[in-house]
This record gives C-alpha cells, structure tokens and sequence, in this order.
C-alpha cells in the first residue's frame, strides 16, 4: 500500500467534474467550479462606422513576433482569417503587409479541420494540409488553407497570454464586381458558434467562457468583449438562439414587425443577427410592407424623394441639407421586432437604427431589400440597427441578450 487511500466515489465525482469542464454544460457543478472567477474577460477597442466606412474593425496581434491585423467583426460567420503572403496569391489592398505563414499548416487530421470538412473526407489523406474556401451572402469569398498561429490576447485583469490559435491563410480572395467596394482589410474576425471560431476554440483551451459580445458606438467606434465578467446582471433582454439544422448563425426567430407600435401585417418572420453586414435586410415582401408605411407616414412638406441620390435606394431631402441625422430622424416613427416565441421580448429599432446622413445632407434609409441587394429573401439585423445596444452572444447558455448602452465609454468590471 503507497500513498494516501482515496476513495472510489471522490475519484468518479472528480472524473465527472473533470467531464463536465470540458463539454461545459453540465449545470449541477457549476459550484465547485466557481466558474465566475475562473474565467477572464477580453475587451477590444473598435474602429468603424455604419457610414461612410461600412464596417467595424479590431486589431488583433498575430504570429511570432505578433504584428498588427485590422479584422472586420462578423457574428455571421465561424472561421477567422488574413490575407496571406504566398507566392501567386490574389489579394486585396488592405492595410497591413499580408500574414506570412512558417510552415504552420493545419493538416486533415485535425480536430479544427474536421469541424470544417467532416471527419473523413474523400480524396485527403490525414496528412494533407487542410484547405477552406468561404463565401459570404454578398458573394465576397476567400480561399486558402487552414494555419496555427499565435493570437497575443489581454484579459482586462493585465495578462497577456497567446494561445495558438487555428485561421485561414486566405490567398485568394474576390469580391463581385458590381458589388460595393470590398472592406479596406486585412481579413475577417469570425464570432460566429462554430467550432473553427477563435473564440470556441479559446473557450474549448478553458481560457475563456464562450460569451462575445459588442457595442457599436452611432458616433464611430466601440468595443466587443470576450467572456462573461462584464455581462450586467440586469436590464438587459434575452431571447434564446434558435438553431436550424447546419446554421452556425446568431438566429432569433420568429418576430412581428411593429410600426409606431402598430402591427404591419409583417408576422413571424425569422431573424438573424449579423454584425458582418452594415445595413439591414428584409425578404422581400415585408420590405415592401415597410417601405411603403414609412413612405405613407412621410410630412412631405418636410421630406421629398431624393431620385438623384444614389447612395442607397430609397433616400430624402429636407428643404436644405440636414447637418445632423437628428435633425431628420424626428420626422420617422420607431419600428419593433416583437418576438413571438416569447412574451415581451422586443427589439427597438429607432430612427437612428434605420436612417442614414449622407455626405449630401439627405437621409437615407438603411433597411434594404435583400432580395433586390442580391442576398435573397432573408432578415438581417445589421450595425445599424444594433448602433448604441450592448449585444451579447452567450453560446453557453444559448442566448443572444441586449440592453441600451453608451458604446463610447469603455466598461469598468462593475456595472
Ligand atoms: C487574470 O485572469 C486570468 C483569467 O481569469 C488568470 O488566469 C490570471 O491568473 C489573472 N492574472 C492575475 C494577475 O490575476
């Protein structure tokens, strides 16, 4: 006999325990896990705006030694990637010198692989290196392979740590020529729940809790966040994720359209959440709808169709040129997404969630018509109509929660 005798039940409680880290989903032992300290929080500063830019960006250190990245933010999509410096490859202007990769290729037999291209898939041996090819709804796409890198990460206590993390090499990427222009970039930061997303995998290493949220500033800049410390304890809404079979979207589902309060007749139409996409989009037939009770609303003493202006489709002038989108948004009523499946679960869309000031003082309205737009008949929550929300994606407990919030100031660890 060696040692101290432990036992058998104290070893299977500690097993399970073990076990239940690692999935993350059993909720008996969230106690002696103390999960609330264990976990840190990451915050980004954002640079961005819904107009003129159309995107939000964060600045992530990658590789050895780090260097600077900007990525657009996209809750709409799982893998993270940059622009690569490989021989041949079809890049895009963007803003830093293309990532180099050092022999870190990602091969089939990798877990993160596998998450992307099934488990055994024809034609590749477990040695191959594993290629991916993304395309996104406004049929921008990127082609590359999959690489492990370091990410240098700072949890808001002051740690730095630098996980290695699994992103797309990306060396060829093309954006329709009729389209609008591509993002000045230099790739995209993929939040959305799959497995191959830098935070699932960060969540899966025990780093961080799979939480991410954002607050986009109506003035420019904001920060997203890593983890659940900062998430405030009230005030804010929660609505569960629904989750169609291969969909690794943030999807709310399904919501009736209020206008000034009153139904539109738009019912029960699904939703998704996508800080990839700056604008709003609805099918087809609630656009319509929308459209035409925004129109019939209009003072047109106020108001006249600007058909000259073709910044957006459907935009307005006053009787001169409006200095400030406040100065046009008291003459639009607010919208709300009142959701079905729940009881007072409401998202408020204000004037200033759906209206645009363009460089030519008219307004413009920001919900496009996504069939027309070429995205097809779908309901995207873009930036605009998350500007000045605290929006929080909690994949752990399967929600997608928001509340008002001042998006210029940074959050201290105590709401
Ligand atoms: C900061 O937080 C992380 C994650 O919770 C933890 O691992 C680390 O030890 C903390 N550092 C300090 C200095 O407390």
């Amino acid at each position: 006999m060696k040692g101290k005798w432990v036992p058998s039940w104290v070893l299977s409680v500690w097993y399970i325990m073990l076990l239940c880290r690692y999935f993350h989903n059993c909720s008996a032992f969230t106690l002696p896990m103390k999960e609330q300290s264990y976990f840190g929080t990451m915050i980004f500063l954002l640079d961005g705006n819904v107009y003129p830019k159309g995107y939000y960006q964060v600045v992530l250190n990658v590789g050895q030694p780090p260097k600077p990245y900007f990525l657009d933010v996209d809750t709409g999509s799982d893998l993270t990637w940059l622009q690569c410096d490989i021989p041949g490859a079809k890049n895009l202007p963007a803003p830093h010198h293309p990532y180099k990769p050092n022999k870190n290729f990602v091969k089939h037999n990798d877990a993160i692989c596998a998450s992307i291209h099934g488990a055994n898939p024809p034609g590749h041996t477990p040695t191959d290196q594993c290629d991916y090819e993304i395309e996104y709804a406004d049929h921008c796409s990127s082609l590359g392979v999959l690489v492990r890198d370091a990410f240098q990460v700072k949890y808001t206590n002051g740690t730095s740590i630098a996980p290695p993390l699994v992103f797309g090499c990306g060396y060829d990427q093309e954006v329709p020529r009729s389209g609008h222009p591509p993002p000045y970039t230099d790739g995209i930061l993929g939040l959305g729940n799959g497995k191959s997303s830098i935070l699932s995998q960060m969540s899966s290493m025990g780093l961080i809790r799979n939480v991410v949220g954002h607050c986009l500033s109506g003035q420019g800049g904001g920060f997203l966040f890593f983890g659940n410390d900062i998430v405030p304890s009230s005030g804010i809404v929660w609505s569960p994720i629904v989750r169609a079979s291969s969909e690794k979207e943030y999807s709310l589902g399904p919501a009736d359209v209020l206008f000034d309060g009153q139904a539109t007749g738009i019912k029960g139409i699904p939703i998704i959440l996508d800080s990839g996409t700056t604008f709003t989009y609805f099918n087809s037939k609630a656009y319509k709808t929308l459209l035409s009770l925004i129109k019939k609303n209009i003072d047109t003493k106020q108001l006249t169709d600007a058909v000259e202006d073709k910044s957006l489709p459907v935009c307005w002038k006053g009787s001169k040129p409006f200095k400030s989108l406040k100065d046009a948004t008291m003459y639009f009523k607010p919208l709300t997404l009142s959701f079905t499946k729940a009881k007072n679960i409401q998202l408020q869309l204000i004037p200033e969630a759906y209206l645009i000031l363009n460089d030519k003082g008219n307004v413009c309205l920001g919900i496009l018509n996504g069939l027309e737009a070429g995205i097809g008949d779908v309901n995207l929550i873009g930036d605009i109509s998350m500007l000045d929300k605290l929006v929080i994606y909690d994949n752990e407990k399967q929600q997608i929660g928001w509340a008002p919030a001042n998006c210029n100031n940074l959050p201290s660890l105590s709401w």
